[in-house]
């Protein structure tokens, strides 16, 4: 039997520290927002905290699949979940409930329909700050015709911006995707897709860019070139951030890390996590730790050392959903007849790609070279050096939602 896909697009974005402007979104309506929140502020709450546990065992389950080849490890976990979310509206029966599952949703506390009155809060909210710019788009061939009430749902929870494309014209289809996507990650995501699957009917996609400017910023003229220790074996050259601050930060005994907080001039920050032993790290750390952390910093005059680094990844994450229970969508068992009763739908891949960029001021600040003297009146205060594998999330300082996790293992590559 011929099973028409659906592939389902996911990306997400770039950190990049710069001094342009940049205005994003729509402005809030706060009336509407609170007939929102009224009745399902429990359903946010739940959904929220379902999104930062979904982001550790994502993340273990990135890391399992990376670390035989030494990768670094990028992305966004929310803009996963959104996506999925958003594909659980179409799923029925067990596809459904794997989906639901796997994104953390308890079905005996949440419906399908708390679930998307959360993610509109959530995604009005994001749409509400200027520093991030987050949602969804689907992407409907045209001579496909989905359900209404799927639509109607994407639209009006998710957000979502919608397309008609000819499918058939693999090339051209492709092309409109990644101009959408370029456009919303500000060129940093510029092809999420080489060609299309000419039997696709549907793409639905989300994105995700935060641009932060630190609160205090590294002086380029610091910069110099420093050695970045990946392994006993192998020491990179990078360009090392000098600055000496006032910093938040935490040394975990339990875990044996060291933890920093770089603020962003917002509601967000940078959490740099060096372990003595990257892997106790990674089996240990949870949305408690990051409570914690955060309840139990003290600031301090330090001199930070963080590397310059642009790095990007990228993700077919079929094998990892699949390990992570959400099975049937990929396979003849799929259910999405919410999306369509008439058509078998099955979902043919989940891409995700991510990019970081981290710098004094702008992603294309010149690089500077530090000078000794001012090492040498750094060398009175101790020292915070991240010149070896280290770990990163970017959080909302209120919520502590995550936006961003990742592990840097080589600036370099
Ligand atoms: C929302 O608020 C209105 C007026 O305050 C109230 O009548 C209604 O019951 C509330 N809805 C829910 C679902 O709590
Ligand atoms: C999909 O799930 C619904 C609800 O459980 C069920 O009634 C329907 O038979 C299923 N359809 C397919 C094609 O599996
Ligand atoms: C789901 O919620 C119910 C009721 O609150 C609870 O008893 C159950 O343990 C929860 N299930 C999971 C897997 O957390
Ligand atoms: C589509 O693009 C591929 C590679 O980018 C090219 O080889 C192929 O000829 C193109 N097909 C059409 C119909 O333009
Ligand atoms: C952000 O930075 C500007 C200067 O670049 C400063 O005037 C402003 O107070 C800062 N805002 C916050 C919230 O720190």
């Amino acid at each position: 039997m011929m099973h028409a896909t659906v592939g389902i697009w996911i990306l997400s974005a770039v950190i990049c520290v710069g001094t342009g402007h940049h205005h994003i979104g729509h402005g809030n309506d706060p009336a509407n927002q609170e007939t929102t929140l009224n009745g399902s502020a429990n359903s946010v709450s739940l959904v929220t905290s379902a999104n930062k546990e979904f982001a550790y065992r994502l993340y273990r389950k990135l890391a399992a699949h990376a670390d035989s080849e030494g990768k670094n490890i990028f992305f966004s976990p929310v803009s996963v979940s959104v996506a999925l979310a958003a594909l659980s509206v179409g799923a029925r029966g067990e596809t459904h409930h794997q989906l639901f599952s796997g994104l953390g949703f308890n079905n005996s506390q949440l419906t399908q329909t708390d679930v998307d009155q959360a993610f509109q809060v959530l995604l009005k909210n994001a749409q509400s700050q200027q520093d991030r710019n987050e949602g969804t788009a689907v992407f409907v061939d045209n001579r496909f015709k989905p359900e209404p009430e799927f639509l109607g749902t994407l639209k009006q929870s998710y957000l979502a911006d919608g397309f008609n494309v000819d499918f058939s014209q693999s090339n051209d289809s492709a092309d409109t995707i990644n101009k959408y996507v370029n456009e919303k990650t500000n060129g940093k995501i510029d092809k999420l897709v080489e060609t299309m699957d000419p039997s696709t009917v549907m793409y639905i996609l989300s994105y995700i860019y935060f641009k932060g400017k630190w609160a205090t910023q590294f002086d380029p003229e610091l910069t110099k070139e420093d050695l970045f220790i990946v392994d006993e074996n192998t020491k990179v050259p990078v360009q090392m951030m000098i600055l000496k601050h006032d910093f938040d930060t935490y040394h975990d005994q339990i875990i044996k890390t060291s933890v920093l907080r770089l603020r962003f001039n917002s509601t967000y920050s940078m959490l740099l996590m060096l372990p003595d032993d990257m892997a106790t790290l990674e089996n240990a750390f949870s949305p408690g730790h990051v409570t914690k952390w955060l309840k139990s910093m003290n600031s301090r005059t330090l001199n930070i050392y963080i590397p310059k680094f642009s790095i990007k990844t990228s993700y077919k994450m079929n094998d990892v959903l699949t390990e992570m229970g959400m099975t049937d969508m990929f396979g003849y068992r799929a259910n999405l007849t919410g999306i369509s009763e008439g058509h078998e739908l099955v979902v043919s891949k989940v891409v995700h790609q991510a990019t970081l960029d981290v710098d004094e001021v702008g992603a294309t600040a010149a690089a500077a070279t530090g000078i000794e003297i001012v090492l040498k009146s750094f060398s009175r205060v101790p020292v915070m050096k991240f010149n070896r594998p280290f770990m990163v999330i970017i959080i909302e300082r209120n919520t502590e939602n995550i936006l961003f996790m990742g592990k840097i293992i080589n600036p370099n590559i």
